[in-house]
This record gives C-alpha cells, structure tokens and sequence, in this order.
C-alpha cells in the first residue's frame, strides 16, 4: 500500500487507524492494529467498571499498550468530555506521543502538546472546523463522514462529499472516516484526497475487541438499511436501529428538549449497549457501511485483508 504524509507522521507501515472508541478502544485492540503496521488508539474509559476511576483506567490502559504494542500508539480524547483536561495532564505526564482529539476546540490543547512533541490528530466534520484545526497547527485532520458510528457533525456531510472538499482546503495531511470497510473504501478515500483512513465499526467486530457478543452479532446481521441517526437535537449519532434507538426517535418526534434527552440518556448508556449487550436500554453505535461487515476475525486479520486487497482494487480500475 501506498505510503503517505501519514505513515511519515506517526511512524507506521500502512496509513489504517483503529477509530477511538470510548468504552471499547482498548489496549489490546489497539496493540493488535498497532503490531499489524496500523495505528492502535486507546480511549480513555476502555474496559472499564460501570463507575470505575477513569483516570486510573487511562492509566493502566497506557501501561497495558505499552507492554503489547512494540509500535506507536494514539490515545483518542473527546474535548467535550468533562475530564479531558485532567486525560490530557496525564498523557502529557506519560508522554505518550499520539494524540487524536475530537468533539471540541483545537485552539486549547494543541500548543500545549506540541511543546511536549506530540503529534496531534483532530477530528472535523465540515470545511470550516478543517480550516480552523489547520490554524492551530494540528499535525492531521481526521475527515469523518455522516456515514460514521456514533457521534456526528450537526451538518450530517458525507464523507464523498466533505473529502474533496476539504482536500481542496487545507494543506495538512487528511485521514478520511466513516463507513469504511473494506479496500474499496480506501482507494476511494485516496482518490478524493485522504492520505489515511480510520475505522471503526470494522474494529468493533473483532477478536480482541470487548464489545458484547449480542453487539457484534448485531452488526454481523445488519443490512444497508439498518443503521439511523438519533439525537438531532443534542447530538447527532449514529447507531443500530435497535428497540432503544427507536426510543429515541420516538422522544425526538414528541417535542422533547435538550434537558429531556439527557436525562434520558443518562450515564454510560454507551456501556450498557456496547459492553453489556443490553440492547433494549443501551445505544448499539454502528456506521452505514454496516453490511459490509461479515465475521468476526483477528484485528491483524483485517488489516492484512486492508492492505492486500488495495492492490487488487487498484488494479481492476486502471
Ligand atoms: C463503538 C464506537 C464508539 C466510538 N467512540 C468514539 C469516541 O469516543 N471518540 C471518537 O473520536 N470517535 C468515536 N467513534 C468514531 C470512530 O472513532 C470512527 O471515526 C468511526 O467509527 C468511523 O466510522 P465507521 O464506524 O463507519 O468506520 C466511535 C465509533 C464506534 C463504533
């Protein structure tokens, strides 16, 4: 497979990063992809307890990837989480090298990090947020379509839409997101400007990922119709259209505000869905590419089928 800016960024093979996934992203998984030439990502709340220390968990998960991963690493961190700041201390402190932020404003962690060497990654999901994460110096956008699992832009743009788009306006390296699973995705993503791309759904339905069986089988049945995207009002996520999203639904035709969303939602429905397979009360996050999904295999597995099939894509449209 090709080698871009950002194979050269983060010191990796192929340019295949393993999505953060807040309670799944695991040091396990992430080592997998990390070990197969890809970029593993960590998230912060992986495996833990329902109301366990996150800090503590972030912490051990660095210590556990560290052991497993002979390669680098991310650890993905969502801004608006209420404890980013106290994550980013502690990455900092760690100095793990990697970072991919999300959900939030650039302009308050990337000097601080970049003054500790990190490589900063930010997610986007429309023209302006790219432009203004290339403004604050972010080393690599990462472009993340509406066909992505679980939290989206309010603009809902799909990625062949937004890709070239962006790629026309900024000059920083580009990882493309959302509804990618398979080579073909990646040669698409290429040929609209992206120098790398990341998954997630697929990395939901492997061997070393913790998500609940019920889950995974979940995913393994869908079809192309079978995701849908809730919570307009609060924010846009895409999921399994499950009996819960289907709650949700119902609660955003009522004229349900804000306040009421959140209440609904609670804490940690995320875990309930996704690590207890709890799928009447808990959300199923899963992108549009869903159906592509077929079994469930060893994360280098896919990785290696990532990089083989590229070739054979390339081949058949020249
Ligand atoms: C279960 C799950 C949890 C996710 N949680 C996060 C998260 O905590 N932070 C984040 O930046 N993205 C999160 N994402 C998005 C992924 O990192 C990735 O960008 C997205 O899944 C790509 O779309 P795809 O699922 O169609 O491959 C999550 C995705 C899934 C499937």
């Amino acid at each position: 497979m090709k080698k871009t800016r950002i194979c050269d960024l983060l010191g990796i093979e192929y340019p295949i990063l393993q999505g953060g996934m807040l309670w799944l992203a695991t040091a396990e998984l992430a080592a997998a992809v990390s070990n197969a030439g890809g970029l593993g990502i960590i998230s912060p709340l992986a495996g833990m307890e329902r109301y366990g220390d996150s800090i503590e968990n972030l912490q051990f998960q660095i210590g556990k990837v560290r052991d497993l991963a002979k390669k680098p690493f991310a650890i993905n961190i969502p801004l608006d989480l209420e404890r980013s700041g106290v994550f980013i201390d502690v990455i900092l402190k760690e100095k793990t090298g990697i970072i991919v932020t999300a959900a939030g404003d650039p302009h308050h962690y990337t000097e601080v990090l970049h003054k500790e060497s990190f490589k900063v990654l930010h997610v986007v999901s429309s023209v302006k947020q790219a432009k203004i994460a290339e403004s604050c110096n972010v080393d690599a956008v990462i472009v993340e379509g509406v066909e992505a699992a679980g939290h989206l832009g309010f603009d809902e743009l799909p990625l062949f839409s937004l890709l070239p788009q962006v790629t026309d306006a900024v000059s920083i390296p580009i990882v493309a997101a959302g509804g990618i699973v398979d080579s073909r995705g990646i040669v698409a993503a290429f040929a609209l400007g992206a120098e790398g791309v990341q998954l997630g759904s697929r990395f939901v339905v492997v061997e070393e990922s913790i998500a609940n069986l019920r889950y995974k089988q979940a995913i393994l049945e869908a079809n192309d119709t079978d995701t849908v995207i809730t919570c307009r009002k609060l924010l846009p996520t895409r999921s399994l259209k499950t009996e819960f999203a289907r709650r949700l639904l119902e609660l955003e035709e009522s004229a349900a505000s804000a306040d009421d969303f959140r209440n609904f939602l609670g804490y940690s429905r995320v875990r309930t869905g996704q690590l207890e397979g709890d799928l009447e009360n808990g959300e199923a996050y899963c992108g549009a590419s869903a159906g592509l999904i077929k079994e469930i295999l060893p994360a280098a597995t896919v990785v290696q089928n990532l990089i083989e099939g590229y070739q054979k894509v390339i081949e058949k449209i020249i």
